[in-house]
């Protein structure tokens, strides 16, 4: 089977989690192949891909805008395919936020009128080497409402690893008629 995966990431986590997630597939005997959403030059093909997996972060309350543009234009290529979307953020990392985590992807596909057949809310990292100013008192006071996070070395990671490596599994065992829904 080949599998495509689009992605989009801004600092780093996605990135981290999309070479887990190939290294995973690959692992398992499948072909992938990468595709970066922010890279306007390349093209892309969906000839030969079997399923597609969709990844990219919450930053704002919503994915990035190049991510969304790419699957509002790639509708007619996702209807033959089965698909995966991994959503990263942080509130995914908390009980209470999930309701939230939730929101965010359902905004995704009320503004692209894309379904995704398989969603993993999942957990991204703090990494506050990266943060500017306004950065860190989004993620103190917005994303984390104000919780103490022990940081080591300027990141803490909250992913679940075994938990996406299921939800993954899961996906590429699953035959067109399996619709999971998260
Ligand atoms: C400026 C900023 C805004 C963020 N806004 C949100 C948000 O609204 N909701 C959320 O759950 N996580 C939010 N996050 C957390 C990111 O989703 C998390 O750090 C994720 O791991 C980022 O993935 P990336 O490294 O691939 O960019 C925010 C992070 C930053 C730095």
């Amino acid at each position: 089977m080949e599998i495509l995966i689009l992605f989009e990431t801004v600092e780093g986590q996605t990135r981290k989690i999309v070479d887990r997630v190939d290294q995973q597939i690959r692992g398992a005997g499948h072909g992938v192949r990468l595709f970066n959403t922010e890279d306007r030059l390349a093209s892309l093909s969906f000839d030969g891909i079997d399923k597609v997996i969709l990844a990219a972060p919450v930053h704002e309350r919503r994915h990035p805008k190049n991510f969304e543009v790419l699957i509002g234009s790639s509708l007619s290529d996702f209807k033959s395919r089965q698909t995966l979307l991994i959503s990263v953020s942080l509130k995914a990392a908390f009980p209470e936020g999930m309701a939230e985590a939730r929101d965010y992807l359902k905004e995704l596909e009320m503004r692209t009128n894309f379904e995704p057949d398989f969603r993993a809310l999942t957990a991204g990292a703090v990494r506050t080497s990266s943060y500017g100013y306004f950065e860190s008192q989004v993620i103190q006071f917005v994303v984390l409402d104000g919780r103490d996070v022990d940081l080591i070395d300027g990141v803490r990671e909250f992913t679940d690893w075994d938990k996406l490596y299921a939800e993954v599994a899961a996906f590429i065992d699953a035959t067109p008629s399996q619709i999971a829904d998260t």
